[in-house]
């Protein structure tokens, strides 16, 4: 077996591991990545649109936001579409002057993978068999095989950024593991399309057939997505289907202003609240989707992930820089804190924009009295916004 050292073995290079490895780089702490897919597997799927206001600070800071600056999409509100009429939510009244940025997940990732080629950094692709070890004590290891070659990499800490299927979080004990799980009853059929967006700001749509959301990736490509059943196949999605439905779910104007053309790329999300509790064990940390999943609604996965991998870098460039612990001991605590933020209001604005057919009409009924409310009240809006453009850090 071949073995290796770094300071951070990271495992998983979505972008929680890129960033991270990023993050740590600049600090000038030694890592390596280790990921299961290869470069283009990870770069082909498409997933988040929306970044934070603080998750563009990070990616700044990492060095990496360059491109985001120039091609990203400002957005200073979006709308609520229900009763047949959009309603705007004025992010930047609301909030006091903060923002999104429309900027797609493998955009983020392909910025910081070529940021990571150019610093000459390791990640090691197509790792099969990747397992931590001994994070309990002072020597952790993580292996893996790689063209049939059996691998070890030594290491102080190991980041699991390995996603929800990962093997990080899966190595735990499950008596050393609290799971809080909810599964929705129903998926995000999504569709990429080269096609100009139907408005220039995002729609979240309440529609008796169910949900529809309208985002973009640019002036010429839309990412739209409808509530579909779990038992759908995207076999059983023709393009024209997809269209149709989408625009049924819509107010008349954004329907009758739909353009439409051939998919790109169609793929079915299931949706799902999850934590795991605690996020450190050890010489081990999870970060990200490894750790917690939001249902995508309210565009919170990638960013809870960038607020994790800046707890998780500074905590070990206090310990390298200034042999302090606290920071690690406070992890987990820091990071929680804020996912359950999330997760409150992840699960709120899916339960107030989703069809959920075993509510029934007076479930229908309660829905529509909480969408008046928020379009009528501003202390409602104002905490649909506040949590849609990212909470303030904890201390
Ligand atoms: P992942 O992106 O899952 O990366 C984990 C990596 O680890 C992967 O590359 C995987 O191949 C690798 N890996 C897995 N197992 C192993 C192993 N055993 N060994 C080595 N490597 C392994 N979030 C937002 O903030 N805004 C949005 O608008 C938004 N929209 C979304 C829309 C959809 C349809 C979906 C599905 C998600 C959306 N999200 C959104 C969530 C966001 O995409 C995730 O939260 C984000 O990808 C988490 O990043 P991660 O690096 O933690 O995990
Ligand atoms: C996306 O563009 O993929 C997207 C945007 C907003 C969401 C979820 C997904 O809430």
């Amino acid at each position: 077996m071949s073995s290796a050292r770094t300071q951070v073995a990271i495992v998983g290079a979505g972008p929680s591991g890129l960033l991270l490895g990023q993050l740590l780089h600049k600090a000038g702490i030694a890592n390596v990545i280790v990921e299961r897919q290869s470069a283009d597997y990870v770069l082909g799927r498409i997933r988040a649109g929306v970044l934070e206001q603080t998750t563009m600070a990070l990616l700044d800071e990492a060095g990496v936001g360059a491109r985001m600056h120039a091609e990203g999409l400002v957005h200073h509100g979006f709308e609520l579409c229900f009763g047949g009429a959009r309603h705007r939510i004025d992010l930047r009244m609301l909030t006091g002057g903060k923002q999104v940025m429309v900027y797609g997940q493998t955009e983020v990732t392909r910025d910081l993978m070529a940021a990571r080629a150019a610093a000459g950094l390791v990640t090691v692709y197509e790792a099969k068999d990747v397992a931590p070890h001994d994070y309990d004590g002072k020597t952790p290891r993580v292996t893996y095989t790689h063209d049939g070659q059996p691998h070890e990499l030594r290491c102080d800490f190991i980041a699991g950024c390995d996603g929800y299927h990962g093997a990080c979080r899966a190595s735990v004990p499950p008596s050393a593991l609290a799971i809080f799980e909810k599964v929705y009853p129903f998926g995000w059929l999504g569709v990429l399309a080269d096609t100009p967006p139907v408005s220039h700001e995002l729609i979240y749509s309440n529609h008796e057939r169910g949900f529809a959301l309208c985002s973009m990736r640019s002036p010429t490509r839309t990412r739209y997505y409808v509530q579909c059943s779990l038992h759908d196949k995207v076999e059983d999605w023709s393009d024209q289907m997809f269209w149709d439905e989408l625009r049924r779910r819509l107010d008349p104007a954004a329907a009758a202003a739909m353009v439409t053309g051939p998919s790109i790329e169609k793929s079915i999300a299931p949706l799902r609240s999850f934590v795991a509790e605690p996020m450190r064990f050890g010489r081990l940390f999870l970060a990200g989707d490894a750790a917690h999943i939001v249902p995508p609604t309210g565009a919170k996965g990638l960013n809870l992930a960038a607020s994790d991998v800046l707890f998780l870098s500074c905590a070990l460039i206090e310990h390298v820089v200034e042999k302090s612990d606290a920071a690690i001991d406070h992890y987990s605590t820091r990071c929680l804190a804020r996912v359950w933020k999330a997760e409150r209001f992840s699960w709120w604005f899916t339960s107030l924009t989703h069809k959920f057919p075993e509510a029934g009409a007076i479930g229908q009924r309660l829905q529509r009295a909480e969408l008046d409310y928020l379009i009528n009240s501003r202390a409602a809006a104002t905490s649909l916004a506040e949590n849609y453009v990212g909470l303030p850090f904890d201390p």
